[in-house]
């Protein structure tokens, strides 16, 4: 009888300094199906999918693939057996073309020189095969997030890949991107693929997945047939409580105004105008949510607001104050946080420990430093109270950061930045690659932000996101907000219109 397992792991048991990251873990992927991990940020799973990749050795258990027991010493092993990894932080070259970046390291030869026509007409092929509309000549540069990822998965299916690992694909797509990723899984599997889908998303889980293993704090747990269970079980079982999907809070108090953003146009590398005379403001005790299709102005809208990027004309107005001339760390000063969209550009220093994160723009205080020496005691307190306070899972503050798991490094930003008690605090997408009892938390921070009376601005393209945590929305379309609208007065197809550049029902400019 043909073995009908893809992969099978053994008692998988891996330890770092101070955790036990996988308990025994036992997990088997069927062949040609869909298997979700699911689990509370930081339970183990990236761990599993690391040692089955080969990029890390299990201190305990064993790995089968096609029923024979095997060693996977590294990726390439691993690649040897058939496994190709999507990871979360794609690893391109972004001045290649997408069939360079494919064929990089097996480079088809022809005469001792690299056949790149051979190399492009596989691609196409590949990409036919599996629906992913990729054109091999482009530049990674030029395509969007979605495209780079599906790069990814052709670059392991140009490997030969059988079994594909996903780890947290969705976090970074638009909801667009996520259908047709999820159209994408189907075909590979409808080829012959098996795939093993980490998400935080349980509507993902629900509509694409077969069988849902969940982890918790590094034991599998239960492992069951999706037909057979439901939203709210799962989320039941991976955090140990009933989870409240609905976010409570009174009406808003809005005060004066806080945030003034007046005209402003910034233009891109290229002349092109990225923002568009944009103006809106927000008050004190309120959440203001823009929602948006991607590349419509949210990123470099946020970019202004920070100092991160130069304003052509136009203003922004915090207090009452002009920011426009200041740089990133006067902003910060004048009152601002920023939760940023990118965690690792923007938001840690990887290789700087968890207490040394915590301070990042407030080192220089005198609450940090006297006379240029820092006061490691009271940075460590700091970190201590901030790691308590917001669940961030490490095993102490002077672990590097880069050794946290994606959720709890996101959880200590988040920490970090309404800690400082801004005035103004920007949210952009702060619940990627959180787990649903983390995003809970934060929207209860942010919340509970506006009502000690300070301003929110909250950017995400999760429109049940937007709906139940901002106490207004406003539409950004081409660099303009076209629209504005209240969370209890509309509704996700309204939206979806807006979003598309439909301003009927435009009240304000
Ligand atoms: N290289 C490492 N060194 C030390 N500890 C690590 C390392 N990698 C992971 N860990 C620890 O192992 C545990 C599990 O982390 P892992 O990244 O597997 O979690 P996860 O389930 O993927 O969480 P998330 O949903 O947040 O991505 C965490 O406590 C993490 O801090
Ligand atoms: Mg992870």
């Amino acid at each position: 009888m043909a073995p009908n397992a893809a992969v099978e792991l053994k008692k998988i048991t891996k330890r770092f300094p101070g955790i036990v990251a996988n308990d025994s873990i036992d997990f088997k992927l069927e062949k040609g199906s869909v298997h979700a991990l699911l689990g509370e940020n930081g339970a183990g799973k990236s761990t599993l999918m690391n040692i089955l990749f080969g990029l890390y050795q299990p201190d305990e258990g064993s790995i089968e693939i096609d029923g024979k027991e095997v060693a996977i010493n590294g990726p390439n092993e691993a690649i040897g057996y058939g496994i190709g990894m999507v990871h979360q932080h794609f690893k391109l070259v972004s001045p290649f073309t997408v069939a360079e970046n494919i064929i990089l390291g097996m480079e088809p030869k022809r005469g001792g020189r690299i056949d790149t026509r051979s190399a492009v007409r596989k691609v196409q092929a590949l990409s036919e095969q599996y629906g992913l509309h990729v054109d091999p000549q482009a530049k990674i540069a030029e395509i969007s997030v979605g495209m780079q990822q599906r790069v990814e998965i052709l670059k392991t299916l140009y490997r030969g890949a059988n079994i594909l690992i996903f780890d947290e694909p969705t976090a970074v797509l638009t909801p667009q991107e996520i259908s047709e990723l999820l159209d994408i899984m189907k075909r590979l599997v409808a080829e012959g693929k098996s795939i093993i889908l980490i998400t935080h998303k349980l509507k993902e889980i629900m509509q694409i997945a077969d069988t849902v293993t969940v982890i918790r704090r590094g034991k599998a747990i239960d492992t069951c047939p999706v037909s057979g269970t439901n939203p709210d079980e799962l989320a039941e079982k991976m955090v140990g409580r009933s989870v409240n999907f609905s976010v409570e809070k009174q009406p808003a108090k809005p005060g004066p105004v806080v945030l003034k953003v007046d005209k402003l146009v910034s233009r891109n590398k290229d002349g092109v105008q990225a923002l568009n005379e944009i103006s809106f403001e927000i008050r004190a005790g309120e959440i203001v949510g823009i929602a948006g299709v991607d590349g419509n102005g949210q990123t470099e809208l946020i970019e202004a607001i920070s100092g991160l990027r130069k304003a052509d004309s136009g203003s922004i107005r915090l207090n009452g104050q002009e920011l426009t001339s200041l740089t990133p760390r006067q902003i910060s000063e004048a009152g601002l946080s920023h939760i940023p969209e990118d965690r690792h550009k923007h938001g840690l220093v990887l290789d700087f420990t968890m207490s040394e994160n915590m301070v990042l723009q407030t080192y220089f205080h005198p609450e940090f430093q006297k006379r240029g020496l820092l006061n490691y005691k009271a940075i460590d307190r700091k970190a201590e109270t901030l790691i308590a306070e917001f669940d961030v899972r490490t095993p102490d503050i002077h672990t590097p950061a880069r050794a946290l798991s994606g959720g709890n490094q996101q959880k200590a930003i988040i920490a970090r930045e309404i800690d400082k008690n801004p005035d103004l605090l920007i949210a952009a997408q702060p619940i990627r690659g959180l787990d649903i009892g983390a995003i809970e938390f934060v929207h209860k921070q942010l919340i509970a932000h506006r009502d000690r009376g300070k301003a929110v601005l909250l950017v995400s393209f999760e429109l049940d996101e937007i709906l139940n945590v901002a106490d207004r929305i406003a539409v950004i379309y081409e660099g303009r907000i076209i629209g504005e609208v209240y969370p209890h007065e509309t509704n996700h197809q309204e939206l979806g219109l807006m979003m598309a550049g439909s301003d009927k029902r435009s009240k304000s400019r």
